[in-house]
This record gives structure tokens, C-alpha cells and sequence, in this order.
């Protein structure tokens, strides 16, 4: 940034301040806006408020200002939802007008402007991108047709930290292991590919991107820029980065994996009656001319995140607060003796007779969502909630983890009990049947990868908890659960050492 571009950037600041100030003088137009903390011209709330806008001080906010609240951050209009009522009429019954995302000048790099389908606003390319994605990937034919790779993947996850002496005794960082699992167990849908270690270069290239990918798009370093357009210029060197880092990525998609593919698939009769991998049948409608070759990337960069990273850290979660709560994760490994016999290895099918393993994940979920805030959503036009004029354009973010960590609905919120299910809570599904619990989301927007992460969740943690003890390392009591959030997403801060004790 050059001292020329600094001082016309001072000036314009000033002209907006001042024009801010007369605008707002001369509207006429009184809008019911929700309450909020009173805005100052051009930063709005941002420097009362901060940057972190985490589902927690979100949470503090709403007991403040009530379950619709409005932020002015800078240019942007955000609208925090905070009670189920609420969040049934974005979500359900105004589903259609608060159906879109937003998009900050970040995300509109990693996706294309909305090339893809979890960023695109609500419309014609939304639906043929959610329908051409359903049947690869998400049906109950796509689980019973991948079931037993993930069983295999975990199989491989358990030999490897078995054959481990260090993980018995000192410990591992389990995660990693998991991660290769988790890209297998996508990779297998998408590619009909794995990698075979940790140390497969094309896995830690993969990695590495999808790594700088998501620090970038949820850091909260490039607000300034994005609140407050004449600041843009300062972010030149960090939305150059995004560039490069998109590319790059897209790039590796198309010659490692796509071009691979369709290589395959000239060389190999495919017919009908074979099973086609996801990447196939998107190929498919490519050839129909229904979407282009920029569409098929964002499709697997989505998934790339979507799918692997949420599934993950919420596999890592829940080891974590198995590690913490022993006598839970024996209880489990229990109740997966007495319904299997010992030794039996947990698959698919079993998930579903085994209550208290379902009752473990739920409560991962409720206590630990991975997306705590959802996607963010989006009206376009205009538009009304809770007796408020929601203005166009306005980012809305329902706090889906305050709904099932507030005190007034929820039993002790702060208690790891999966038992809350299986007793007052025991009604209550991952799928959006209660709006007090949406992991997922719910309607038209909602996670329609649900179906595969619910039964890779059960397959891992099961095959875990009955194979191995769980333990922090020695010298410890419990393993650091401290959280890091982003713009909309929430892991571990800390990747723990764990100790996995194979089971005689
Ligand atoms: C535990 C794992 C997962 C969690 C907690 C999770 C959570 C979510 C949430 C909260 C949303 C946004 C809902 C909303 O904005 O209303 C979402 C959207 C989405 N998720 Fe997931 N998800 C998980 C796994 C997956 C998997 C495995 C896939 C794909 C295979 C996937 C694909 C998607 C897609 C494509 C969207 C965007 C939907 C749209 O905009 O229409 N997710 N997910």
C-alpha cells in the first residue's frame, strides 16, 4: 500500500463518513429495524462488537437485545437468530425468502461468485446443482453402496494405532490418522480412489490447500476490507493469496483427479449396469451440457470441505470428550459388547441397534456443532421476521448452537450427558425434527449430507471405543478442549495427543 493509495483512501473515508451522516439525516423510509447496540457512521457495531462474532458472544448478545438483533458491520447488515420460533420462520416457513448466502469478497473467490452450491444464492442454479448431486451422493443407496469402504477405512484406522507401541504408551495424535480416513472415505465416493498413507505426497498437497483454503476463508483478518469497501484496497495482498490458493487447488482437482478420471472412464467400457463413482454421474451432466466444467471443480471443492473437515472435527470432538468422560465412553464400549458380542466389529447396520452410541453422537453434535452459527443465510428482497423489517441483502446467522445450549430449554447444556437423549430428550432426532436442535440445519438449505456423516460417525467412534481405551496422555487428567472459531465454523483448538490402549 503506497502513501498515495493511504491518503485517497483517508479522504474517501471521510466522504463517507460525512455522506453516511447525511443520508441517514435525509431517508425518509423509517424501517422497524431489529434492536441492537446503536451503530456509529461507517464502522456500525464493528468496534463495539469486535471481530469474533463466535456462536458464544453471539449468545451473550442475544440475552442483551433479544432473539432478533441487528448488527451494523460497516456496510453489512447482520440479523442474529436466537430463538426456535425465529429459526422456524428463516428456515421453514420463510425458507424460500432467507433461502439464499451471502458471500463475502473472500468466499466470492473460492467459489466462483457462487459457481458452486453451498454459496450460491437461492435459485434455477441452487436447484440443478442440489438435484444433480443428490443421486451421487446423497441417498440411502449411496451409504449401502460405500458402507464397506468406511468399515474398511476404520478396520485400517484401528490396525495402524494397534501396530503402534508409541500410541498404547505415550500416545498419538490421533487425528491425523483420521484425517487420512476421512479423505479415503470421500475420496472412495467421489474418485473410486484412496491414498494409501499419510505420507502419500498427492494426500499432503491435497491437504496442505484445503488446509490454507479454509484458514483463509475463515480467518477474520480481511472484516476491515469486507465490512467497509473502501478499505478493500488494503486487502489486496491477502485476496491475491486466495487467488493463488484457488487456482492452485482447482487446479489439482482437474489434472490429478478429474482429467484421471475421464481418462478412466474413454479407456474402460462403462456401462450402465457398473457402478459409477459420484464424479461419473456429474461428468454425465456435464456432457447433457447441463453444467459446465467450472461447476464440476466447485462441486468437488465443496465437498472437499463441506464434507471431510465438518465430519472430522466432530469425530475429533467426540473422542475428545470420550477421552474426558470415562465413564461414558465405557458405558459405550459396554453397550457395544453386550449387542455385538465381544470383539464383533461395529458396521452400518449395527449403528442402528446400538441407542447409546447414537446418544454419544447427538450429544457431540448438540454440545459441539461443528457449524454453530449454519451457513450463513441471505434475503434478497426485502423482507419481515419476528414483527421486524429484515433489510435486503442482509446477512443472517441462526446461532443453531445457542438454540440447543440455552438453559431456559435444555437440561444442565453445559454437561457432556448423552443420557439426555435416551430420557427427556428422547424425541429429538439430528435431523431437524425439534428446531431446538439443528446440527445440520433444516429445509431447503439444510446439510443433505446428513445421510453419509451420521453413519461414518458411528462406524469410527464405535470401532474406536471397542477396540481401545481411551486416555489422555500420561501425566494428564484431561485433554485440552478449548474451541476455535471462525467466520461460521468451530473445531478443536488443540489437535490432543491421545492415548489409544488396544483392548486385550
Ligand atoms: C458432521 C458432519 C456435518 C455437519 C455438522 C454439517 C453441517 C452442515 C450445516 C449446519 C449446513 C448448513 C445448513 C444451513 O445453512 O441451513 C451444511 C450444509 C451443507 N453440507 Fe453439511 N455437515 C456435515 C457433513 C456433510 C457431508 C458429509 C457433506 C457431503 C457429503 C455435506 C455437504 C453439505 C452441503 C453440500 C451443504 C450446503 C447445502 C445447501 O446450501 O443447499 N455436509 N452442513
Amino acid at each position: 500500500m503506497d502513501l498515495l493509495a493511504f491518503e485517497k483512501s483517508l479522504i474517501a473515508l471521510f466522504v463517507a463518513v460525512t455522506a453516511a451522516i447525511v443520508v441517514s439525516k435525509l431517508r425518509g423510509k423509517r424501517l422497524r429495524l431489529p434492536p441492537g447496540p446503536i451503530p456509529v457512521p461507517v464502522f456500525g457495531n464493528w468496534l463495539q462488537v469486535g471481530d469474533d462474532l463466535n456462536h458464544r458472544n453471539l449468545s451473550a448478545l442475544a440475552r442483551r437485545y433479544g432473539d432478533a438483533l441487528l448488527l451494523r458491520m460497516g456496510q453489512r447488515n447482520l440479523v442474529v437468530v436466537s430463538s426456535p420460533s425465529l429459526a422456524r420462520e428463516v428456515l421453514h416457513t420463510q425458507g424460500v425468502e432467507f433461502g439464499s448466502r451471502t458471500r463475502n469478497v473472500v468466499f466470492d473467490i473460492f467459489t466462483g461468485k457462487g459457481q458452486d452450491m453451498v454459496f450460491t444464492v437461492y435459485g434455477e442454479h441452487w436447484r440443478k446443482m442440489r438435484r444433480i448431486m443428490t443421486v451421487p451422493f446423497f441417498t440411502n443407496k449411496v451409504v449401502q453402496q460405500y458402507r464397506a469402504g468406511w468399515e474398511d477405512e476404520a478396520g485400517r484406522v484401528v490396525d495402524d494405532v494397534r501396530a503402534d507401541v508409541r500410541a498404547g504408551t505415550e500416545g498419538v495424535v490421533l487425528r491425523r490418522r483420521l484425517q487420512l480416513m476421512m479423505y479415503n472415505n470421500m475420496y472412495r465416493i467421489m474418485f473410486d480412489r484412496r491414498f494409501e498413507s499419510e505420507e502419500d505426497p498427492l494426500f499432503l498437497r491435497l491437504k496442505e490447500l484445503n488446509w490454507e483454503r479454509s484458514r483463509l476463508a475463515q480467518s477474520f483478518d480481511y472484516n476491515y476490507g469486507d465490512f467497509i469497501p473502501i478499505l478493500r484496497p488494503f486487502l489486496r495482498g491477502y485476496l491475491k493469496i486466495c487467488k493463488e490458493v484457488k487456482e492452485r487447488r482447482l487446479q489439482l482437482f482437474k489434472d490429478y483427479f478429474l482429467e484421471e478420471r475421464k481418462k478412466l472412464s474413454s479407456t474402460k467400457a462403462t456401462d450402465n449396469s457398473k457402478l459409477k463413482c459420484a464424479i461419473d454421474h456429474i461428468l454425465d451432466a456435464q456432457k447433457k451440457g447441463e453444467i459446465n466444467e467450472d461447476n464440476v471443480l466447485y462441486i468437488v471443492e465443496n465437498i472437499n470441505v463441506a464434507a471431510i473437515e465438518t465430519t472430522l472435527w466432530s469425530i475429533e470432538w467426540g473422542v475428545a470428550e470420550l477421552v474426558n468422560h470415562p465413564e461414558i465412553q465405557q458405558k459405550l464400549r459396554q453397550e457395544i459388547d453386550d449387542v455385538l458380542g465381544p470383539g464383533v466389529q461395529v458396521t452400518e447396520p449395527d449403528t442402528h441397534r446400538l441407542p447409546y452410541l447414537q446418544a454419544v453422537i447427538k450429544e457431540t453434535l448438540r454440545l459441539r456443532m461443528a457449524i454453530p452459527l449454519l451457513v450463513p443465510h441471505m434475503n434478497l428482497n426485502e423482507a419481515k421476521l419476528g414483527g421486524y423489517d429484515i433489510p435486503a441483502e442482509s446477512k443472517i446467522l441462526v446461532n443453531a448452537w445457542w438454540l440447543a445450549n440455552n438453559p431456559s430449554s435444555w437440561k444442565n447444556p453445559e454437561e457432556f450427558r448423552p443420557e439426555r437423549f435416551l430420557e427427556e430428550e428422547a424425541k429429538v432426532e439430528a435431523n431437524g425434527n425439534d428446531f431446538r436442535y439443528l446440527p445440520f440445519g433444516v429445509g431447503r438449505r439444510s446439510c443433505p449430507g446428513i445421510i453419509l456423516a451420521l453413519p461414518i460417525l458411528g462406524i469410527t467412534i464405535g470401532r474406536l471405543v471397542q477396540n481401545f481405551e481411551l486416555l489422555p496422555p500420561p501425566g494428564h487428567k484431561k485433554i485440552d478442549t478449548s474451541e476455535k472459531g471462525g467466520q461460521f465454523s468451530l473445531h478443536i483448538l488443540k489437535h490432543s495427543t491421545i492415548v489409544a490402549k488396544p483392548r486385550a
